[in-house]
């Protein structure tokens, strides 16, 4: 006998459904006697001992569909070790439901705080194993995490809409794109959408380079110009500060501007004379169905981690390297951010395109 408990952490993405099937498939199919817990919204579902028996139909027609079945919530790691309102000792109850259902691993699908604390569970004891999931991509470990094509889907059919309003009034038009503090996704969509210029944390900008592009486009006859740039995009100038300072500044100017993209419009509307207009299509890049890719990999992963499951092999996440499925040590990935390299083949390439990375 088996008995698995599983959770979905942090912001969801579109193919945890899919993953979380893929497990159970292999745990189900391989004739083990297993019983599978579902925690509901979360690390919230372990803390509080609320949870689901699941059989073998709840996985069944999820394979198509967004969001996650059992909810998720975001349970920072920051404060994983403070008691919350209610006094609760976190790491604690999450043991204590843990032996209480005699759980022999948990399933974990989460982004990078998800990992730290997965990672933690691990140092106490007990059996994890982890599915890397996130539209940002930023996981370490692992060339690639489910989500992330299909909000890049999203992402490129927001900035094709862009695109042919864009030209019909002569505009620059600003699509401003998930990504928390990576790249990932605006580098990707913006190269799909065909974004004239592309902003990215990893590659601070300078605001008289972008003015200069578009300036160029429009003397050379194009007269709309399309930036995608990632919600963390920084300039030179700012990236420059040090933390407490660009907070400082921040606190100051997101009065005035809601994010980094009405900063940049009202500035090269300044520096232009164009009309500048910005796009943000937000939480939509994480909603929907996943596309095909993601259904396939998620799966996969899914799959491979039911394998390792019933090998008894625990404290790995399921990624993905070199075009191969493979498990990670989770003290490897746990804490580690994995950015866009600014010396990246893909940025090369995206300059010899013509992209221009504000740079
Ligand atoms: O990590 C996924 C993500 O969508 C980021 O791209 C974004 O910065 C963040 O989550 C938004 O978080 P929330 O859903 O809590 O607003």
């Amino acid at each position: 006998m088996k008995r698995i408990g599983m959770l979905t952490s942090g912001g969801d993405c579109q193919a945890l459904n899919p993953a979380m099937r893929g497990v159970a498939k292999a745990l189900f199919n391989s004739g083990e006697d297993v019983e599978i817990y579902g925690f509901l919204d979360g690390y919230q579902g372990l803390i509080y001992s609320r949870f689901r028996l699941l059989n073998y139909a709840d996985f069944t027609g999820i394979l198509t569909k967004g969001g996650t079945f059992l909810g998720s919530s975001r349970t920072p790691f920051k404060t994983i070790r403070e008691p919350g309102p209610d006094g609760i000792d976190k790491v604690a109850a999450m043991k204590q439901t843990y032996h209480k259902l005699s759980l022999d691993c948990l399933v974990i699908l989460g982004g990078n705080g998800t990992h730290k604390t997965a990672n933690l569970l691990r140092e106490e004891g007990l059996h994890v194993i982890t599915l890397p999931k996130t539209i940002d991509n930023d996981l370490w470990g692992t060339n690639m995490t489910f989500g992330f094509q299909s909000a890049v889907n999203v992402a490129t059919n927001a900035i094709d809409c862009i695109h042919t309003t864009a030209a019909s009034h002569g505009r620059v038009f600003i699509v401003e794109v998930m990504g928390h503090k990576v790249g990932w996704l605006t580098l990707n969509a913006g190269m799909a959408g065909g974004a004239d210029i592309i902003l990215i944390p990893e590659i601070p900008y300078d605001i008289d380079k972008i003015a200069k592009k578009i300036k160029q486009r429009n003397a050379h006859g194009s007269q709309f110009t399309i930036l995608a740039v990632a919600e963390g995009a920084i300039s030179k100038e700012d990236a420059a500060l040090s933390k407490k300072e660009y907070k400082k500044k921040m606190l100051k100017i997101r009065k005035e501007f809601p994010s980094v993209s009405y900063e940049i419009a009202d500035k090269l509307a300044k520096k232009t004379g164009c009309d500048v207009r910005v796009t943000v299509p937000g939480h939509t890049q994480r909603g929907g169905a996943p596309c095909p890719y993601d259904r396939v990999f998620a799966s996969r992963l899914g799959a491979e981690a039911g394998e390792l499951i019933l090998n008894g092999e625990y404290g790995f996440m399921v990624g993905y390297q070199n075009r191969e499925i493979v498990k990670i040590p989770l003290e490897e990935v746990a804490g580690k951010l994995k950015m866009v390299p600014p010396d990246a083949s893909i940025i090369k390439e995206a300059k010899l395109l013509g992209i221009s990375f504000g740079d």
